[in-house]
């Protein structure tokens, strides 16, 4: 059911042959987590306050926040950052031990996270993953709480149910209200349901051949 797949920027992902789709773009899986996540939620600049707070819904293999967490250490090794993963299949987290990415922190994903150890502290870095529907373990989360959320299901056409207005506006809720939300998605069902919970969006970047991603916000942007 997950085959390991390599992808153009030479770095390994999984296809779910059930699900008929890939956990990261086929143009470039690390890129991805770099470019359409990291930078435009401007990890970087924001781990100069002190403290980065990122929800990594539907965190999969755990590429985005890694990734994210090497950026904010380069930009400021003092920064405190807590990471809050949302996934619901624990098959995905066994695979992290697989991987070897080029991402720094990654090796704290492999050797720490499996399906029955789902926290840990390193550091200054803190990351738990809640194990269970995002729709509901979503609403476990406080309000006003995260500077960045990656988010990263499976496409709105397989997958219509984590792109709805009521989960938006569940993300609305945790969202600090500096924060910013980056998605891979530009499908207007998808802006027209974020529009409807109260968030602006924009484009995101153009990564790979696909079209821009978004990038939302509660303020204008
Ligand atoms: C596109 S992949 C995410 C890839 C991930 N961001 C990464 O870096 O590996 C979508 C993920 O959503 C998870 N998922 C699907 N339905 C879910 C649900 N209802 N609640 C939480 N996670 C779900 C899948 O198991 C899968 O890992």
């Amino acid at each position: 059911m997950l085959k390991k797949i390599l992808t153009a920027d030479n770095t390994e992902t999984f296809l779910n042959e059930q699900v008929g789709e890939s956990y990261h773009s086929q143009t470039g899986a690390v890129e991805e987590a770099l470019k359409k996540y990291a930078i435009p939620c401007k990890i970087a600049e924001k781990a100069k306050s002190g403290k980065v707070v990122i929800l990594d819904a539907f965190f999969g293999i755990g590429y985005n926040s890694a990734m994210a967490i090497d950026i904010a250490l380069e930009s400021n090794p003092d920064c405190e950052i807590e990471v809050v993963g949302l996934e619901n299949d624990p098959e995905i987290v066994e695979k992290i031990k697989e991987m070897m990415p080029p991402i720094s922190f990654y090796t704290h994903y492999k050797n720490k996270l499996t399906p029955s150890v789902l926290e840990f502290v390193e550091g200054n870095v803190r990351v738990k993953i809640l194990l269970g529907d995002a729709r509901e373990t979503i609403t476990s989360l406080g309000s006003d709480y995260f500077d960045a959320i990656f988010y990263d299901p499976f496409s709105p056409k397989t997958q219509p149910d984590m792109w709805t207005v009521e989960i938006f506006r569940e993300v609305y809720r945790v969202l600090k209200k500096t924060g910013i939300l980056a998605t891979y998605s530009c499908a207007r069902v998808v802006r027209e349901n974020m529009s409807k919970a109260n968030l602006f969006y924009d484009d995101g970047p153009i990564v790979g051949r696909r079209g821009p991603g978004t990038i939302a916000t509660k303020w204008m942007l």
